[in-house]
């Protein structure tokens, strides 16, 4: 059976990447993959320093949260991001979240995360593309030097207040459809 992490960025409760994500999870439950979901902001993730223990074969020297999703990650099939868009960029959360990827950095850790499947989910208040296209880029290129692969990206736009993506349900169920295929791999 399918293994799923859904990572929610946002720190509003209950707000539109929840939402959004949690529409993914169910499209993945659905179609038969066993789903976790989990909130940035009720963990505790540090920033990366650059310290590179990881590198030399040592655990992370954050003793934090992201230890144990660091097993979470490694033991998934497929790994969804979903964020806001925060002035132009993911929320601090998800930033100081993909940071710590530099763990899987290394020929020791890379298998981890090689060839993994993932899946990228973005909301945000405004409409122009110029707003999310950088956010979808971060993803992009930083999923691509880490050798996994970005299967899937769903972009939201034009919600601004909590739950307004409630009225976007044709997007929700793209949502979906969306965690179907992770979960069935197609
Ligand atoms: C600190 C902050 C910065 C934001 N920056 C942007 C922005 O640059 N562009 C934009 O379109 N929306 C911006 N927004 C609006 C959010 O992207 C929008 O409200 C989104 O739906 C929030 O998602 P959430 O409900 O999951 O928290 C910002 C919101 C906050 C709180």
């Amino acid at each position: 059976m399918a293994n799923v992490l859904v990572v929610v960025g946002s720190p509003r409760k209950g707000g539109n990447t929840e939402i959004l994500a949690s529409h993914i999870a169910e499209g993945a439950a659905s179609s038969g993959a066993s789903v976790e979901t989990i909130h940035l902001g009720d963990l505790v993730i540090r920033e990366c320093d650059g310290c590179h223990a990881c590198w030399r074969g040592r655990p992370c020297s954050k003793d934090d949260d992201m230890r144990a999703v660091y097993a979470k990650i490694a033991a998934c099939e497929s790994l969804v991001f979903g964020t806001p868009v925060y002035w132009y960029g993911p929320t601090a959360l998800m930033k100081a979240f993909v940071d710590r990827f530099v763990y899987f950095n290394c020929e020791a850790n890379r298998s981890m995360v090689r060839g993994k499947r993932t899946a990228v989910a973005i909301v945000l208040e405004e409409t122009h593309e110029e707003t999310w296209r950088p956010v979808v880029e971060f993803f992009r290129k930083s999923l691509a030097y880490l050798e996994m692969d970005l299967a899937e990206t769903i972009v939201v736009p034009g919600v601004g207040e909590k739950g307004a993506i409630r009225r976007e349900p044709q997007r929700l169920d793209e949502a979906h459809r969306l965690g179907g295929r992770l979960a069935t791999g197609r």
